[in-house]
């Protein structure tokens, strides 16, 4: 489908040709929505046109004018204030575009094929020694979403994890499990493998800070102190036997990240977000160090006296970084280097984008750095998108001492916030108790994942869970509820769709259309800005707009058949676009509610 403002630029050009016999190029033409106190639809600002037609900005605009809305059948209609050319669209045009495009199953989306362009990306990234928590959620529902929005706007899509399962903060918890758990496991707990595994991360804790404490009463400095806890040097020694391959440490490991990994499939699976491939820093970080060694025979890396490995960035505006420890062990940055390199070889891509939180805005920079130092062409396809952190009302979530706020129990509480909210709005009476519950997760999970998209992700912000159920603000359950109200009125009207005919549209109808229009560009943008909440506000929109529609007019009701029809037809396209725009979030939407 061609868009409308493309048609009327070259409509425009053909009109300055046979005008005044200038060709004009369509990026020297402006045209934009009409301002809503104006009649039209489109406008073209003439001003930057008169040093071609060499006239005043009124002649201008009135001689384009009546030449296009005679030469194209599109247009009905102008009017001309000061150098802006407003333009109305034939009722019968929108309408063709009711009858055509906007029933289409795909409309907005473009086709993926074999040659299109490839995307990594990489979402939720977490580490094994604790459960997921909320930031983990922004992060999900963000890559999620932007893989959808990708895979819409015709990228190949490969949408990845890495699980960083080594190091030594998951020592720590393997270190306190050891000392205190007494053979502890989920199933005698009763608890999720993960977070079982969270209780004795921040049981190490404690046990550290106990410790630290104690040396500092005895006289120590407190620096000194927390260098030298002697469960610190044990988890290090720990992690220095995993390195090297113990056995006994090495069955352990895998033994608790067994059951963490248990513990984030199904949280995953609650959130409803996939990933094609999971890549595991304990397999790639050794391609890292290989990297990283070469780098430094070529003499793009250098070692220090300590035996260290170090990238010089002063001539990239930053400062030296580490690449490996003097005992050779590697570091973050190290598995980074050879996680994007296996990537590349294994599945490849134009563009690998990482969905990671702006705390590591710097650690992104330098990954990039480091692999175009070392030769690798595809460093800047590299991108961080690099989102803002999210609090609850009540403060910043701390995450060592153990008032994180889990994911699990933040989607126990949204479903039974929407199980109250349902019941005191007496919403649902007559339903059976399995599609009650359907339900209430579908409301719960669409407030929660609908407040956090339709956030910018660079933004920090707040979650308010009782907001976020408010079915009369910007949420996802007042979209979710239209999106019903609409298949309620589809469902009492005739099944079969027909085309609409001669009838006007109304100014709501037109301008429900008009919306709709705009749909395939918002996907468009949201795509080039990584940014999902263009396509929640836009929903957001739609749903208020159709909302005043369905107070104003009636549907089922209008004057005749034909009437009825006709607005049937748009009302099922409007709940298309709502769901089509919903998937697009990882949202679902429920046929009642
Ligand atoms: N696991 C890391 C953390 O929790 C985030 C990993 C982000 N991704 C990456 N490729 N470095 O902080």
């Amino acid at each position: 489908m061609q868009r409308i403002d493309q048609i009327i630029k070259s409509v425009a050009i053909e009109a300055f040709r046979s005008t005044w016999k200038v060709d004009l190029q369509e990026d020297q033409l402006q045209v934009q929505k009409t301002r809503r106190e104006f009649q039209g639809d489109f406008t073209l600002v003439v001003f930057p046109l008169l040093k071609h037609s060499k006239s005043t900005p009124e002649e201008t605009a009135n001689a384009l004018g009546s030449y296009m809305v005679g030469h194209s059948e599109m247009l009905s209609g102008y009017n001309v204030i000061k150098g802006f050319l407003n333009l109305e669209v034939s009722s019968k045009y929108w309408k063709t575009l009711v009858n055509g495009d906007l029933r289409s199953p795909n409309y907005g989306f473009t086709g993926v094929e074999k040659n299109s362009p490839r995307v990594m990306i990489e979402f939720s990234s977490p580490n094994t020694n604790k459960p997921l928590h909320l930031g983990h959620i922004r992060n999900n529902l963000l890559g999620h979403s932007i893989s959808r929005i990708m895979e819409a706007t015709g990228h190949r899509v490969t949408s990845v994890n890495l699980v960083n399962d080594r190091g030594i903060h998951i020592c720590k918890s393997m270190l306190a499990w050891q000392k205190d758990g007494q053979g502890e496991s989920p199933e005698s707990a009763g608890m999720k493998g993960d977070h079982l595994v969270g209780k004795y991360y921040v049981q190490f804790d404690r046990v550290y800070k106990a410790q630290v404490e104690e040396q500092v009463s005895l006289g120590k400095s407190r620096k000194e102190a927390e260098a030298e806890a002697s469960i610190l040097l044990e988890a290090r020694e720990m992690l220095r036997k995993w390195e090297a391959g113990d056995p006994e440490v090495r069955k352990l490991w895998e033994r608790m990240n067994g059951w963490v990994y248990e513990g984030f499939e199904e949280t995953y699976r609650r959130l409803g977000v996939k990933f094609d491939r999971t890549y595991y820093e304990s397999e790639t970080y050794k391609l890292g160090k290989e990297i990283v060694l070469k780098g430094v025979a070529e003499g793009i890396l250098y070692k220090k006296e300590d035996g260290s490995i170090w990238a010089n960035l002063e001539d990239e505006g930053l400062d030296h970084k580490l690449l490996l420890r003097s005992d050779g062990t590697s570091v973050y940055m190290t598995q980074d280097v050879g996680t994007a390199h296996q990537r590349h070889e294994e599945v490849g891509f134009d563009s690998h984008i990482y969905v990671v939180g702006n705390e590591q805005n710097y650690h992104f920079q330098v990954l990039a750095l480091v692999l175009k130092k070392l030769g690798f062409a595809w460093a800047d396809k590299l991108y961080h998108l690099s989102y803002g952190m999210v609090e609850l009302p009540e403060g910043k979530m701390k995450s060592r001492e153990g008032t994180v706020v889990d994911a699990d129990d933040l989607m126990d509480e949204m479903i039974k916030t929407a199980r109250q909210m349902s019941e005191e709005l007496g919403k649902l009476e007559g339903y059976g108790q399995d599609e009650k519950d359907q339900i209430y997760r579908q409301v719960g999970m669409g407030a929660l994942k609908y407040f956090i998209l339709k956030v910018d992700p660079k933004k920090n912000m707040t979650f308010d869970p009782r907001e976020s159920v408010d079915f009369n603000g910007n949420t996802g359950p007042f979209i979710q509820y239209t999106y019903a109200r609409i298949q309620s009125v589809l469902r009492k009207g005739a099944e079969e769709r027909l085309p609409m005919g001669d009838l006007e549209l109304n100014e709501k109808e037109v301008s429900l259309i008009r919306m709709m229009h705009e749909y395939p560009e918002i996907i468009q943008e949201s795509s080039r800005t990584l940014n999902p909440s263009l396509i929640a506000n836009f929903l957001y929109d739609l749903a208020k707009e159709f909302n005043q529609f369905y107070h104003d007019y009636s549907i089922l009701s209008a004057e005749s058949e034909e009437l009825v029809e006709q607005r049937l037809l748009l009302v099922d396209v409007i709940g298309r676009i709502i769901r089509s725009g919903m998937e697009l979030l990882g949202i679902e939407v429920p046929e009642r509610m």
